[in-house]
């Protein structure tokens, strides 16, 4: 609701009109109305959107666009972050919240939480593969990643999950092996896909039991 709304009244706090703006309710005790329907007000906010390619995974920055510029107003919240990093060429499922909490369940990696990629090679993908990432495979820099799960769709089509997020990490792996990632795109967190009518660039409210798919391990 905007301060435009609660201005003409249309608010109502318990059974008084409130026409301020910057009237502090209590979210424990208070019961809000919006043009009479109770309104179920939540302390954080958890969206989930299907990030476009071009758009930074940062809340600003100075000359680029970033995911949060892209966020429809009624979205926005103080406080507001994506949840982990998409590079600005991946696209997919990608969540913001203002729940720091929330946060790190979904992206520590002692909580192991599986992030699915649809990985798009410019060279045929070998069978060895599955085996070597799932050893957990070392990078040019000496790191060494967690199991990996790969799930080849096509010759040069995976589907790789991991329980990390290392910094380019997925482009690192295939790096490792001499293959380039030409399209990459998170379609799975947990146990929740990317939204199949969630059109690149939109963006809607997550649902208690979506919440919950996300921390699934
Ligand atoms: N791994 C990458 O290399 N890039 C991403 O955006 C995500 C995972």
């Amino acid at each position: 609701m905007s301060k435009t709304q609660i201005h003409r009244g249309k608010v109502r706090v318990g059974d008084t009109v409130v026409s301020d703006p910057s009237y502090l309710f209590d979210p424990e005790a208070d019961e809000v109305f919006y043009k009479g329907e109770k309104v179920n007000y939540s302390e954080h906010v958890y969206i989930v959107m299907n990030k476009p390619k071009g758009v930074l995974c940062a809340t600003e920055d100075k000359n680029q666009k970033t995911v949060l510029d892209i966020l429809p107003q009624e979205f926005l919240r103080k406080n507001i972050f994506p949840v982990g990093r998409l590079d600005k060429d991946t696209t997919g499922l990608l969540i913001l919240t203002d729940d720091g909490q929330f946060a790190h369940k979904c992206i520590a990696p002692s909580k192991t939480v599986g992030k699915t990629y649809s990985v798009v090679l410019d060279g045929e993908l070998s069978p060895d593969l599955v085996d070597l990432f799932k050893n957990g495979i070392t990078l040019a820099d000496d790191t060494v990643c967690k199991p990996a799960k790969l799930e080849i769709i096509d010759k040069n089509v995976a589907e790789l999950t991991i329980t990390e997020g290392k910094y380019h990490q997925i482009k690192r792996m295939f790096g490792t092996v001499g293959l380039g990632v030409v399209e990459l795109k998170r379609i799975k967190i947990g146990l929740f896909d990317l939204p199949e009518n969630l059109q690149e660039g939109e963006c809607r409210m997550l649902s208690e039991s979506e919440k919950l798919d996300l921390l699934a391990t």
